[in-house]
Parts: C-alpha cells; sequence; structure tokens
C-alpha cells in the first residue's frame, strides 16, 4: 500500500490499536496524541515497510492483502541495530532487554506452510510405513514414530487388508472424544455400514467389521468373553489396533493396556501406534514373551513435520524456541539456559544431519 493509504488505515484504527502497534517500537508512545503517534509509526515504518503492515493487519485482525515478504533473520548483518534507549548504561549494569520485536516473528510468518497438502500431490508411502503393514502379516508390531508421520496410515491399511479377508478389526483410543473423531474418519474412508462404535455414550453398528471402542470397553469386553456374554464375536478377530499406546505407562490406567494385551485373542494381530513410548523395544519384548507370535517393531525419531515451538509474546509476536527450516528463529541467546540446554537437547536428537540450520 501507498504511504497516504497507510496513514489512511492508521487513522481509522482506534488509539489503543496503534499503541499496542507502537509497543516496542516508539518510546514514550502512551504520551502522544494520536496525530502525533500517526506521525511517528509513518516514520519508524520506513524501516521495515512489510513487517509493519504485517503487524497492522494481525492487530486489525485481516490478513495482509499480498503474502508479506518473510523478514530476515534477527540476526543478520542487514538486521537494523537496536537503538541506544534512555540513559547511557553504568558500569555493572545489565544491558537493557531489547525491544520486544526485536525478540519476535510475526505470527503468519510463524504458520507459514501449516495445512492440508494439496490432494493433486500423490500419496506415497514412506518405507517405514509399508515395512510395518508387511510385518503384520506374521507378527505383532509396535510402532513408535514422532506425531504427524502417518501412524494411521498404517492402521487403516492394515484394516483393509483384514477385512479383506474376512477378519474383523478393533480399533482402541484412550478418549472418547478420539474414538469418537475416528469413526467419522473410518467411515468416510470404508463406508458407515463397515464402521461401529462402542463407548461409554454410543453404541452404533456392533456387528460392523471395524469396531472403534475406547480401551477400556474392549478390555472389558476380553473379561466378559470369558463368561460367553459378548454380543460381539471374538472369533473372527483379526486385528487390535491400540492408537495411543503410550497410555500403558500410565500409573492408573496403564493397567488396562496391559490387560488389553494379555487377553487379547492369539489369532489376531496386535498393532500398538505411539509418538512417544520411551521404551519401545521394551513393549516388543514384553509382547514377544507372551504372546505367540514375535512382535516387531518399528521405530524412529525423524519428524516429517517438524515441531514449532515459540513464546507468544503479547505484542502478537513469538520468539521461536526450535531451530525450524524455513523460519526465522530470533535469538536463543535470549532464553533460559535450562530451556537452551532443552532445546539443544532435542534438536540432537531430531537432526540426525547436523544441529544449527
Ligand atoms: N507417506 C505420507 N506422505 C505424505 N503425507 C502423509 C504420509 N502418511 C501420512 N501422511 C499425512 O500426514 C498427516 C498426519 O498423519 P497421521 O494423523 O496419521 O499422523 P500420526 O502419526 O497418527 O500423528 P499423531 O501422533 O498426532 O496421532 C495426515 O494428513 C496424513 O494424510
Ligand atoms: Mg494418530
Amino acid at each position: 500500500m501507498t504511504t497516504e493509504e497507510l496513514e489512511q488505515l492508521l487513522a481509522q484504527q482506534p488509539i489503543a490499536l496503534l499503541h499496542r502497534l507502537a509497543r516496542g517500537r516508539v518510546q514514550r508512545h502512551f504520551r502522544a496524541g494520536k496525530r502525533r503517534l500517526i506521525e511517528v509509526l509513518l516514520r519508524h515504518s520506513a524501516e521495515n515497510r512489510a513487517g509493519f503492515e504485517s503487524d497492522l493487519m494481525i492487530l486489525i485482525g485481516e490478513k495482509p492483502a499480498r503474502p508479506a515478504p518473510a523478514p530476515a533473520p534477527l540476526h543478520a548483518p542487514t538486521a537494523r541495530k537496536p537503538k541506544p534507549s534512555g540513559a547511557p548504561r553504568r558500569p555493572g549494569q545489565r544491558p537493557a532487554e531489547p525491544e520486544s520485536q526485536e525478540l519476535g516473528i510475526p505470527l503468519s510468518t510463524w504458520l507459514e506452510g501449516l495445512g492440508v497438502p494439496s490432494s493433486s500431490q500423490p500419496f506415497i508411502p514412506d518405507a517405514w510405513q509399508e515395512a510395518a503393514i508387511a510385518k503384520l502379516r506374521e507378527s505383532d508390531v509396535v510402532v513408535s514414530v514422532p506425531t504427524g508421520s502417518g501412524k494411521t496410515y498404517v492402521a487403516v491399511e492394515a484394516a483393509r487388508r483384514a477385512i479383506a479377508e474376512n477378519r474383523t478389526v478393533i480399533y482402541t483410543s484412550p478418549l472418547k472424544a478420539l474414538s469418537n473423531t475416528k469413526y467419522t474418519e473410518f467411515s468416510k474412508i470404508f463406508g458407515a455400514d463397515q464402521v461401529g462404535i462402542l463407548t461409554g455414550d454410543r453404541r452404533e453398528n456392533g456387528q460392523a467389521p471395524l469396531l472403534i471402542m475406547t480401551t477400556e470397553i474392549l478390555r472389558n469386553l476380553f473379561y466378559d468373553a470369558g463368561g460367553g456374554e459378548i454380543d460381539v464375536r471374538l472369533d473372527t478377530l483379526g486385528l487390535v489396533i491400540l492408537d495411543e499406546s503410550q497410555y500403558i505407562a500410565d500409573p492408573e490406567r496403564g493397567v488396562v493396556w496391559e490387560e488389553t494385551i494379555i487377553f487379547c485373542p492369539s489369532q489376531a494381530k496386535l498393532l500398538l501406534l505411539s509418538a512417544s513410548i520411551g521404551n519401545p523395544h521394551d513393549i516388543a519384548d514384553w509382547l514377544t514373551s507372551i504372546r505367540q507370535t514375535p512382535c516387531h517393531l518399528i521405530k524412529h525419531s525423524t519428524r516429517t513435520v517438524p515441531l514449532r515451538a515459540g513464546y507468544l509474546h503479547p505484542n502478537g509476536k513469538l520468539s521461536p524456541l526450535f531451530r525450524t527450516a524455513g523460519i526465522p528463529h530470533g535469538h536463543p541467546s535470549h532464553l533460559h539456559p535450562e530451556a537452551k540446554r532443552l532445546f539443544e537437547q532435542y534438536e540432537d536428537e531430531t537432526q540426525p544431519s547436523g544441529r544449527r540450520r
């Protein structure tokens, strides 16, 4: 937009919004009247016009009219040097905190690239996904891969194969809400008549080949099956999928997962999915020791979807806490030393080809 358009837009805003925009940019802005504030803001905007307009749009609650160019990384030589502020520093006095906007990046930059990929891109399964599906033919499988890696694909394809072979499939999650979501998702994939749900609140299509339930309901089914009192057929059961199976470590509910695994009929394959089991080898070894078939572990820690973590400043800017490819990362030196240590440890663990990007 032209400077005149920007001035008009600023003039249309309430003074409170102008003060928010001025925070960290203009010294003692709260003393200025609206006219004076707009003048100073306009002068300031010349230093980083794109960033200024982007912040204004965020405060107004609109999307920028055109994508703002990504701001230069804050540590780059082109970055504006902080102006000395106030009285000169006395010896021994701590340096003043940098102005707040120096620490952050606009929220829109931070969120760039998130969303559902375009459906025109061909879906190519990852090698670990194919390996997990293949291994389920002859063994139980524990999948321990980061969040957002595509564990659902393994569950869906394994279920599809079992149903095609006239076996029934049970999928469990630890939460009623997640079970409801999966019921909707799987009904779209397999067709409504192929999917049923059994939770404390809902009981629909209980004879369907793919049943969704909470893990507690499945454990209770296995209990009741001992007395022959259930209306779900277990003799045709071919596959049991325990999603979010890290709950096995939960001090109170973990026993439910243990009992479900122990009571699971031997002819059914078990598929445990989790992003956060700390000791997947131990779980796989335990399954191998108590079940008739060996258990295969699929494990990796490379994130397909990079983790983004940041501190949201009241001025609407974010200080990123991890280095994420393509996103300016601000000043890690301003982190608390313990936070910095943890983040560097995280980067070491998750970026095998060298930490610093
Ligand atoms: N091989 C692949 N290539 C590209 N996209 C994929 C692939 N596999 C899965 N996806 C997509 O990745 C996204 C996340 O998948 P999914 O929900 O299965 O992750 P998850 O591993 O179950 O994560 P969480 O731990 O959060 O439950 C989905 O949009 C899915 O379509
Ligand atoms: Mg999942």
